[in-house]
């Protein structure tokens, strides 16, 4: 029998008496435990998970040392409330997250519990420090969804509707695609000019939040000379240059940033999702001429917990320690792998982008995206939607060849149902 099994329904049907019905849950998946890239659920089915969390599980689920950095940490005190104390773990991985961070040094961090407070905070460091109004973001760019992070928000419409107003002094400008080429730079560029010449000056506007890769819209990765280019314009005009590395980061792409591989420097690096295996973490890291505030100007009873910073020290030791290279190679078999699927399936499988362990498979409608997520689920993949069409494979940086090749079997056999003349799934 497919999942899900009687526990997980009952489960599911309690879930929906009781929780928030703002979730996306896009199949009934009820986890019971994980090891590495298994996981099973509560009737003891077993799962290849090539959706890491949402691409927070770097390291796979319950990774020893993980495990074992935390249970130590949590003997010895669970809080303290690093915005009133100090302890070790923090100061240590502020230091380590300095020395690797590409922002001007000497630099500082400010630790968070969230992707959205790490942009958060990053918004209100931008006007802190440079004393302007307005900001710049991307249409398919994701930060979040408290008020600020939504603001900067452009994914989907039915992330924003209903929550207007929203922090004004937001422009959202086209983010170019290397998959497109009719989406190149030179489109973003323009549009950014004429907003400079017609509506704010670029010496009104704090900052611009980027995505070196957009993760929610879809896993889109910019032509190589944007980053650079935005780099050097807003250097010019003394803009902030803010980089979401959120989902890109933590070695994911095969540099531990993401914005590593084209060479610019930010001046703030927002940081949450893989940076602690899995424990509520997230920070900004800026240079210290920017991250100057006064004492009281910002602070966070969560941000920084020693039991997060001690599993995120260990998740760096793993990552230096050879997971950042192995996202590289198996980021590459596993995209040459899928793009052999798009040439068996061409009907099926319309684009295959990414790097390193952030891909992603575009299909021709989201139905049929949602109908090939259903099947892999029900054959013993978990992989979730990005963008409007596609499904990202963003697994622990730990996978396997052999895992890859178990996960894109199982791809190979979805695609080749959805593909065959009167598919059963079309009825
Ligand atoms: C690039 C990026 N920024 C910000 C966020 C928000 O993070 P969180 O859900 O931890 O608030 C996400 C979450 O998916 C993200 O992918």
């Amino acid at each position: 029998m497919p999942p899900p099994g009687p526990r997980a329904k009952d489960l599911v049907e309690r879930d929906r008496h009781t929780l928030s019905s703002s979730f996306t849950r896009p199949y009934p998946l009820v986890i019971e435990r994980g090891e590495g890239l298994w996981v099973t659920d509560v009737d003891g089915n077993e799962f290849l998970d090539f959706t890491a969390g949402i691409a927070v599980n770097n390291t796979g689920h319950a990774h020893p040392h993980v495990v074992a950095a935390i249970e130590q940490q949590a003997r010895r005190f669970v809080h303290m409330s690093g915005t009133d104390f100090y302890y070790e773990p923090e100061i240590r991985l502020a230091e380590r997250l300095c020395e690797l961070a590409p922002v001007k040094q000497p630099s500082h961090v400010f630790f968070t519990n969230s992707g959205a407070e790490s942009i958060e905070g990053a918004m209100k460091l931008a006007r802190w420090a440079t004393r302007r109004p307005h900001f710049l973001a991307f249409t398919g760019g994701f930060h979040g969804r408290t008020m600020g992070a939504l603001s900067l928000t452009g994914s989907k419409a039915i992330q924003r509707e209903g929550f207007a107003p929203l922090v004004p002094g937001v422009f959202h400008v086209p983010f170019p695609s290397s998959s497109h080429p009719s989406r190149g730079s030179d489109v973003t560029f323009d549009r950014i000019e004429e907003i400079f010449h017609t509506v704010a000056k670029p010496e009104s506007f704090a900052a611009v939040f980027v995505e070196p890769i957009q993760g929610e819209g879809g896993y889109i990765v910019p032509p190589n000379d944007f980053l650079p280019r935005l780099r050097a314009l807003t250097s010019e005009h003394g803009i902030l240059l803010v980089v979401d590395e959120i989902q890109s980061g933590m070695g994911r792409t095969g540099k531990l940033f993401a914005v590593e591989h084209c060479g610019v420097e930010p001046d703030v690096i927002a940081i949450a999702k893989g940076i602690a295996s899995g424990m509520p973490l997230g920070a900004i890291i800026a240079g210290s001429g920017i991250m100057s505030w006064p004492p009281g100007s910002h602070g966070s009873t969560f941000g920084g917990n020693p039991v997060s910073c001690a599993a995120a020290l260990a998740t760096l030791d793993l990552l230096e320690e050879g997971l950042i290279e192995r996202a590289a190679t198996q980021g590459d078999i596993l995209k040459h792998a899928l793009e052999g699927v798009q040439q068996r399936y061409p009907s099926v499988v319309k684009d295959v982008r990414g790097r390193g362990l952030m891909c992603a498979m575009e299909y021709p409608n989201s139905g049929i995206a949602h109908r090939l997520m259903h099947l892999a689920f029900e054959a013993g993949l978990l992989v979730l939607p990005t963008g409007s069409r596609a499904i990202r494979l963003c697994p622990a940086l730990t996978v396997s060849a052999d895992e890859i090749a178990v996960a894109v079997d199982i791809l190979d056999q979805v695609c080749a149902d959805l593909a065959a003349p009167h598919s059963a799934h079309d009825r």
